[in-house]
């Protein structure tokens, strides 16, 4: 272990020797941490790191200038519709999709590093529970996709496929993660199949570009935003670990939406079938301040503008048709070809700009007293998942619907939008309208036939409870076998145990 001499010398070629400012009151526990935390900081890297914070922050006065010139909308070429589309097609794509990851030519990487800083919870957001009947966590429910989507494909082409579940998670995220995932028996998944990787730690700084002490013995640390997603894959030698299962494709999602579809064949077939080498879900967006990214050219080339970048001005502007012109709003729903990534972390990452967060950052004042800021006084430096789309040769957007596809869950309940509730209606909502669609009636507890959604105004909640599992149906498929005819009531729950009592009343 690096002696404190070490360390201090260190801390001066970097200009933070102030990071050991008590070492003298330290006991020799939380010294030993703070050195721990303190020796992996290469100087040179520690300097330039702070030295950019501060330069960062002080060029950032809001949107780049011009931006509004440079930026055009996607051209519709690249754009894939899953909406529009006739049916053929889109069964097409499925097919190609299913077909690639009966080959186990297909993962998902789940980007779980984030602190759920807006949600308010101290665990990580995928073990929340948004109070579905059957209590099932993101986690839960994403683990059954996962086993579902391998067994849809395995049955179309007669064989045992595994979707291996990559799970990027942060020092904050790790720990809680994988015990859960244990004391959960990985959702009966087979654990090998689960791997969990940790994305790397920066420390936050001052607008003078201080490194930040928030305890006399430990550095305030963030993780580096989701793109830093390319060193963490290089850290732990991920890309190998595909090449050896034989991934060829990789579907990269977000932990908070509810309604994802990890390893989704149409989305997965549309890429593979346009040759495409990355790609990204849109949704349109639901009004112009909607805290999403935005999917177009900059200067000609593919680039997400994220909300916290883009001018209120340039997310108003409206067609001559009345609609958004920036309207593809990023589900952060990605697909990469592993060789894609490969030239990522090979030759791109270093280029890629780290974008400044400012924060309110607990500190330790030069008395050693802990004070929790009113307001900002310290800059994140985070990289983003999506800046590697302007290195594509062929990006490809792929539009899907909002009510099946994106539900995040960002706020606490007390926000408007984008909270447990909403997250828990809009799944429901989904599963009330696939029940219909498959044939089963409602009813009150009078015999009144219920309505159907269309009927009910939007973001209301579905007039039934209805829960489907994901191990019964992984986007509203073979739900006829089951419900064709029925007559319902609130609330029902199709799980595998119910699914094969209604399949043994049928025969
Ligand atoms: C993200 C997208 C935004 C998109 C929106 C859709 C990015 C940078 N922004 O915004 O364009 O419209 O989702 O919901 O992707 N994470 C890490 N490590 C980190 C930070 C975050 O793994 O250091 C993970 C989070 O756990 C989460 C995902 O990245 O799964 C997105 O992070 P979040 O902070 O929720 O992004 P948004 O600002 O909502």
């Amino acid at each position: 272990m690096a002696s404190e001499s070490d360390v201090r010398a260190q801390l001066q070629r970097a200009g933070q020797e102030h990071l050991l400012r008590f070492w003298a009151e330290l006991a020799p526990g939380p010294r030993a941490a703070l050195l721990a935390e303190l020796a992996p900081l290469e100087p040179d890297a520690l300097r330039e790191h702070c030295r950019r914070a501060a330069a960062a922050w002080a060029r950032a006065s809001g949107p780049p200038p011009g931006l509004a010139a440079r930026l055009q909308p996607l051209p519709p070429e690249r754009v894939g519709r899953a909406r529009l589309c006739d049916p053929e097609t889109r069964r097409r794509w499925e097919e190609e999709g299913f077909r690639q990851i009966a080959l186990n030519k297909v993962a998902v990487l789940l980007l779980a590093g984030g602190q759920g800083t807006r949600l308010g919870v101290t665990y990580p957001k995928g073990m929340y529970d948004v109070g579905l009947p059957s209590q099932k966590t993101l986690y839960q429910l994403q683990a059954e996709r996962i086993r579902r989507v391998e067994q849809l494909a395995g049955e179309r082409h007669g064989t045992h496929c595994t979707v291996p579940w990559y799970i990027m998670t942060s020092e904050f995220t790790l720990g809680p993660t994988a015990k859960f995932f244990k004391e959960h028996d990985f959702f009966h998944l087979d654990p090998a199949n689960v791997v969990l990787f940790e994305q790397r730690m920066l420390p936050a700084v001052t607008f003078e570009g201080r490194a930040i002490l928030e305890r006399k013995d430990k550095v305030a640390m963030a993780p580096d935003g989701n793109g830093g997603l390319y060193c963490a894959l290089e850290d732990h030698r991920i890309l190998q670990d595909m090449e050896l299962r034989g991934v060829e494709f990789v579907h990269v999602y977000c932990v908070d939406n509810i309604l994802v579809r990890l390893a989704d064949p149409v989305f997965i077939g549309f890429c593979v079938l346009q040759g495409a080498d990355c790609g990204a879900k849109v949704v349109e967006k639901a009004y112009p301040e909607e805290p999403v990214g935005v999917v177009c050219q900059l200067d000609g080339v593919p680039q997400v503008v994220e909300y916290s970048e883009i001018n209120s001005e340039v997310a108003h502007l409206r067609g001559t048709d009345g609609s958004l012109i920036y309207n593809a709003g990023n589900i952060c729903n990605h697909f990469f070809t592993r060789d894609f990534l490969q030239t990522i972390t090979r030759d791109c990452e270093p280029l890629l700009q780290p974008h400044v967060a400012v924060k309110k950052v607990p500190y330790v004042d030069e008395g050693g007293n802990l004070v929790m800021p009113l307001k900002p006084n310290g800059i994140k430096m985070e990289k983003f998942v999506f800046d590697v789309f302007p290195f594509a040769r062929n990006f490809v957007a792929f539009e899907v619907l909002r009510e099946e596809e994106f539900s995040p869950l960002k706020n606490a309940e007390a926000a408007s939008r984008d909270n447990p509730s909403s997250a828990r209606r809009a799944l429901l909502a989904q599963h009330y309208r696939w029940a219909l669609q498959a044939g089963a009636r409602f009813l009150d507890a009078h015999g009144a036939q219920l309505p159907a959604l269309s009927c009910l105004p939007p973001d209301g909640d579905p007039p039934a409870i209805c829960e489907i599992s994901p191990l019964v149906s992984y986007s509203g498929e073979g739900l006829e076998m089951y419900l064709q005819g029925r007559e319902l009531q609130s609330p029902f729950i199709l799980d595998e145990e119910q699914a094969r009592v209604l399949r043994l009343l049928e025969m």
